[in-house]
C-alpha cells in the first residue's frame, strides 16, 4: 500500500467515482491504491468499496476543508460534480471550486476533472434556437461544468479534462428506458431526429478514467471524451428489439415537445439533446471510440451493455 500512487476518489459510492474505484481495485499488480470519498463512511455502499480494499474517508464537497483534508497525501483525485442532487449550477461550480483549490493545496499531481462543454461557446444565449434557462445557461448541467473547467487551469492544477456521454444506464435509472405507447409497442423517446448520440456504460467512465491515470503524464492538460458507442435512436432501438426480443421503436420528438414533459429537468435536457443533435459532429467528434477503447480495452458497446444489463430495465 505504502508504495502505491493513492488516487482519491469523489463520487465513490456513485456511478463514475464508483467505476474508477473499481477498476484500481481490480488490478493489484497496477501500482495505484483508491481512497473512496463519501459523506458516509458507514453506509452499505461504502462498507462494500471498504470490503474490495478501498480506504475510507469522509468529506463533502461543499466544505472545502474536508476536501483538501480527503485530498492530502494522494497522488491523483478523480473529481465529479453532482447535479441531479440540487440541480444547481452555481453549486455545481462552487463544488468544482472547492476540490480544484483542495487540489492545489494538497499538491495533487493528477487530477481528472469529469467535464462537459459549455453549450454557449456554440449556441450564445442570443442563439433563440433553444430557450435561455436560469437567466444565463442554454443547457446547464452542461454549462456548469464546461465554465469550471477554468477553475483547474487558473490554478494550474494538473488536469485532464474527462468529456463524458449519456449512460446507458439512464435506461435503467433515469426513467429513459422503453415505455409501451398508445398502441402497446415498446417506444424510446429522444428529441435526437437522425442524428447519433454518443453512450457509454456508467462503470466504464471509471475505467477509462484509470486508463488515463496509468498514463501519466500523457493527458495533463488535455481534454479527452469517451463513449462506448455513437448511436442513432433508430440504431438503438433496434439494437434494443434484438436484445429484448420484443419490438421497441424509436420515437423522435422534437426537443420543444421533449422540454415540456413537465418532469424536473426536462428543459434542460431537451436543450441538451438538442444540442447534441444540432452539433452531432462536434460532439461526437469529441469523443472518438478508439480513444476511448485505448484507455478501456474492455469498454462495452451497446449491445454488449444489454447482454450485460437488459434485466435491469423497468419494462411495463
Ligand atoms: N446520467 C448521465 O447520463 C450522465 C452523463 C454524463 C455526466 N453525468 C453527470 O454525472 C454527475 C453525477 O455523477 P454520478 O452519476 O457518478 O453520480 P451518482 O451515481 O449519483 O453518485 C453520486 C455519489 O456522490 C456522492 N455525493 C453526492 N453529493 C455529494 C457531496 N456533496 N459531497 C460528496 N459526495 C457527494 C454520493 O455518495 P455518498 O452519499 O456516499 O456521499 C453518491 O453516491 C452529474 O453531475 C451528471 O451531470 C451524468
Amino acid at each position: 500500500m505504502a508504495d502505491k500512487k493513492i488516487i482519491a476518489v469523489v463520487g465513490a459510492t456513485g456511478a463514475q467515482g464508483g467505476g474508477v474505484v473499481r477498476a484500481i481495485l481490480n488490478d493489484p499488480s497496477g501500482g495505484f491504491a483508491a481512497r473512496a470519498i463519501t459523506r458516509d463512511v458507514k453506509s452499505g455502499k461504502a462498507r462494500e468499496l471498504a470490503h474490495l480494499g478501498a480506504e475510507l474517508v469522509a468529506a463533502d464537497v461543499d466544505d472545502e476543508a474536508s476536501i483538501k483534508k480527503a485530498f492530502e497525501g494522494a497522488y491523483g483525485a478523480y473529481c465529479v460534480t453532482f447535479f441531479w442532487a440540487h440541480f444547481s449550477p452555481e453549486k455545481e461550480m462552487a463544488e468544482a471550486q472547492n476540490m480544484a483549490k483542495a487540489a492545489k493545496a494538497a499538491g495533487v499531481q493528477h487530477v481528472i476533472w469529469s467535464t462537459l462543454e459549455d453549450t454557449r461557446q456554440w449556441v450564445p444565449l442570443s442563439d433563440n434556437r433553444m430557450p435561455t434557462l436560469m437567466g444565463k445557461y442554454k443547457v446547464p448541467h452542461f454549462d456548469a461544468k464546461g465554465e469550471s473547467n477554468k477553475v483547474f487551469t487558473d490554478l494550474d492544477v494538473p488536469t485532464t479534462f474527462l468529456l463524458t456521454s449519456f449512460y446507458w444506464d439512464n435506461l435503467i435509472n433515469f426513467g429513459m428506458g422503453p415505455k409501451k405507447g398508445p398502441d402497446g409497442t415498446l417506444a424510446i423517446t429522444l428529441p435526437m431526429g437522425d442524428k447519433k448520440l454518443p453512450g457509454i456504460a456508467a462503470e466504464d467512465i471509471g475505467k477509462c478514467a484509470y486508463g488515463i491515470f496509468k498514463k501519466g503524464r500523457e493527458f495533463i492538460g488535455k481534454t479527452v471524451g469517451v463513449a462506448g458507442g455513437h448511436l442513432t435512436g433508430a440504431q438503438m432501438a433496434a439494437t434494443l428489439t434484438q436484445a429484448l426480443g420484443q419490438e421497441v421503436r424509436y420515437n423522435d420528438v422534437p426537443p420543444e415537445v421533449y422540454r415540456g414533459f413537465g418532469f424536473p429537468g426536462a428543459e434542460d435536457l431537451g436543450n441538451m439533446f438538442q444540442f447534441k443533435r444540432d452539433f452531432e459532429q462536434v460532439f461526437c467528434g469529441a469523443r472518438n471510440l478508439d480513444v476511448a477503447r485505448s484507455l478501456n480495452p474492455a469498454m462495452l458497446t451497446f449491445e454488449a451493455w444489454l447482454a450485460k444489463y437488459k434485466g435491469r430495465i423497468p419494462l411495463e
